[in-house]
């Protein structure tokens, strides 16, 4: 099969990584990244320029578009790749209001009797003031659209709540923000496969969104994933398939979206079970990087049955072991970083696989193009094997002002 990616991130060299093990697909990657570029054509499109990416999928003649960022699926390209006759692995832009909104989420959970934080939707500040009163510390504010990460707030009291949605209801009037109640526990990500009412379900993993150790510090993209978390076995997924992706499925179904593509769902095991922080219309980044490199199926395969509404296996065939990926950054992100310094040492890395994210080519030479730069991800037959693989081959990397977590896959 022609197999377009869209997308240029850590998320997407995995993706093309794993689909290029089967050997059987020709693959191309708008806009990729130098990393990508080694293993699929690239051609410069932006992943949001929808008319751009149609073009190119007509004019290469793809079998398959497999879409990685969310903002093309909320702006409707796997709608405008189905009127012209290409097949999307990724939801229409009704299925993709799930990551959309967050309110259309809670809804959907709602009708379906997922598990959830208590919410509630507020359009002025003042009755939002007022319903978390004195006890900032017990809810969590999001602002209701895309928010590319940094929509969620976790104030640790009044004052901060209060600055939190002055600055969320200041400019733009029909600004929604949605305040739920705090849950406590583990966290635990879930990537399920989906054709219309069907699915199968990725091997659990976890994300370390946290800048700092011990979880410290602003929220990030994500500094690090492990698949699967230790401790979180198969009847995780389980419960997650029938107790959340199968009854949300059925629920859009009812209201007539036909939902093919990955449904993600951010989970908090609490004390009452597990109950739904989130849900993304799209592959986790970093957990692809941690949960690919273990899965061992023709994707491309299961994805071209996933965007027709085909039939899927009921399990998918998995490594034993575990998986860890960490993210080196540039210093100072996720504020302000420099770009352009040189990446050494990649020739020596025998033991891992590197995903390569913020990259860019400068006469010739790999240099630093982004906030999360490259993921070093490896496999191992326990956690502490992979981990120790993946810390051993990233020190063998090297750039300036090169930051990453010394504690991925060793703090909850
Ligand atoms: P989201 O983008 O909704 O996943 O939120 C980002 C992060 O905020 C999550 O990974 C959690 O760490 C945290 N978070 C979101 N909602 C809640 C909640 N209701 N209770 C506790 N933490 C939350
Ligand atoms: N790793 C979190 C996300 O992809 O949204």
């Amino acid at each position: 099969m022609i197999i377009l990616v869209v997308g240029g991130g850590g998320r997407e060299h995995a993706l093309v990584w794993a689909l290029s093990r089967s050997g059987d697909h020709s693959l191309l990657c708008a806009p990729g990244n130098p990393g990508i570029g080694e293993i699929a054509k690239l051609f410069p499109v932006k992943a949001s320029d929808i008319d751009g990416i149609v073009n190119l999928a007509i004019e290469k003649k793809a079998d398959l578009v497999v879409v990685g960022p969310e903002v093309p699926l909320v702006a409707g390209l796997a709608d405008e790749l189905r009127k012209s006759g290409i097949p999307c692995f990724g939801p229409g832009a009704d299925g993709a209001r799930l990551e959309g909104s967050k309110w259309f989420a809670k809804e959907i959970m709602e009708s379906a009797g997922v598990p959830t934080a208590r919410g509630k939707i507020f359009s002025d500040m003042v009755s939002a003031r007022e319903y978390i009163g004195e006890d900032a510390c017990k809810y969590v504010i999001k602002a209701d659209g895309l928010a590319a990460g940094k929509g969620v707030f976790l104030p640790d009291n009044s004052v901060e709540a209060n600055g939190i949605l002055e600055e969320l209801f200041a400019g733009e009037s029909g600004v929604q923000v949605v305040i739920e109640e705090r849950l406590l526990g583990r966290e635990v990500s879930i990537l399920a496969i989906c054709s219309g009412e069907k699915c199968v379900i990725l091997p659990p993993s976890r994300d370390h969104k946290r800048l700092g150790d011990d979880d410290t510090g602003p929220n990030t993209g994500g500094m690090g994933a492990v698949c699967p978390p230790p401790g979180t076995g198969n009847r995780t997924g389980e419960h997650a398939r029938t107790a959340i992706i199968l009854p949300v499925l059925s629920e859009l179904a009812s209201r007539g979206i036909d939902y093919r593509g990955i449904m993600y769902a951010g989970l908090m095991i609490t004390e009452d079970g597990p109950k739904v922080l989130e849900f993304n219309v799209r592959f986790g980044d970093p957990e692809t990087q941690a949960v690919l490199p273990l899965v061992l199926d023709d994707l491309g395969e299961i994805f071209i049955s996933a965007a027709t509404g085909g039939s899927l296996p009921e399990h998918l065939t998995i490594a034993e072991g575990f998986c860890s990926c960490v993210v080196m950054a540039s210093g100072g992100y996720p504020g302000t970083y420099e770009k352009g310094f040189p990446i050494t040492g990649l020739d020596n890395i025998k033991d891992a696989i590197v995903f390569h994210a913020g990259t860019a080519m400068e006469n010739g030479r790999l240099v630093t193009g982004g906030g999360r730069v490259l993921s070093v991800a490896s496999i191992g037959d326990t956690m502490e094997d992979s981990l120790n693989r993946s810390y051993r081959e990233l020190e063998k990397i090297d750039f300036k002002g090169r930051y990453y977590r010394k504690d991925i896959g060793r703090t909850v």
